[in-house]
């Protein structure tokens, strides 16, 4: 089915061949503008495999937008979360289909929450690894594969060469859709984690399967339950990310033309 959206992606574009892809999570949505031309946008919907997405602050459609390199990129603002509950397969066919595209670099961003206390609301972190807490997977039967350097040490360095200030962190993914404890939060930090968030960890699982190099970065939009004192709020997650916008978007880009 990866090879099949793929194909429409093709016949829709024109493009048969996308060299990096990037998945928008909240608060990177208009990350595409600024990386290079937008020459095609797909509604998600047309593609066999997606399905519109449930949320606000996620825009459903698919661009392939051209990089002043030549290069070209599959924009992914089209996101299905693991909590809307269509199955583990379902959240990681995006991936599958910019790897059936070519792709070779899949960069993942989300929204997230923060346990370290000093990372205020906007701030981009890099992902270094991750704790999957879905107690699921993307792959099936003796698929053994090795997740060591699963975010990519080379594209990790080169972030860094752009933004030396850049902080990285260990990834937690939960279920969802509700936000963690404040116990969980505790746990999540006793265990080696950083960052809690509901995407990204599955994705990259299956991205690493279909052999592409993996960039993830999350966008601190608020500090996790019990490490900020103020309950969390979806509205506060949007607004931290609107707010964060011109900084990562110009970070992405900048990564993106370095590649
Ligand atoms: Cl605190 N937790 C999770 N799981 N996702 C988030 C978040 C927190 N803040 C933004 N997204």
């Amino acid at each position: 089915i990866a090879a099949e959206a793929a194909a429409k992606i093709a016949e829709l574009t024109g493009v048969d061949h996308h060299d990096v892809a990037l998945t928008l999570g909240s608060g990177w949505g208009r990350a595409a503008e600024l990386i290079g031309e937008t020459t095609h946008t797909i509604a998600a919907t047309e593609v066999p495999g997606f399905s519109k997405p449930a949320l606000e602050g996620h825009v459903g459609t698919l661009r392939s937008v051209l990089l002043p390199s030549g290069k070209r990129a599959l924009v992914i603002g089209a996101r299905t979360h693991y909590y809307e509950g269509h199955g583990v397969r379902r959240v990681v066919h995006s991936v599958r289909t910019a790897a059936a595209t070519g792709v070779s670099v899949m960069i993942l961003t989300n929204g997230a929450g923060g346990i370290k206390e000093h990372w205020t609301p906007g701030t981009p972190v890099l992902i270094s690894d991750h704790i999957n807490l879905t107690a699921d997977s993307p792959l099936e039967g003796a698929t053994f594969i090795d997740l060591t350097d699963l975010y990519s040490k080379r594209l990790r360095d080169l972030a860094h060469s752009i933004e030396p200030t850049l902080d990285e962190g260990v990834y937690c993914q939960f279920r969802g859709p509700h936000y963690e404890t404040p116990a969980e939060v505790q746990m999540a930090k006793a265990i080696g984690g950083h960052i809690v968030g509901m995407s990204t960890a599955l994705e990259a699982i299956a991205a690493r399967q279909a052999g592409m190099e993996i960039l993830g970065m999350s966008l601190i939009t608020n500090l996790a339950a019990g490490i900020q004192q103020t309950p969390l709020s979806h509205g506060e997650v949007i607004e931290a990310g609107q707010a964060a916008e011109p900084v990562i978007t110009r970070l992405l880009a900048n990564i993106v033309a370095a590649l």
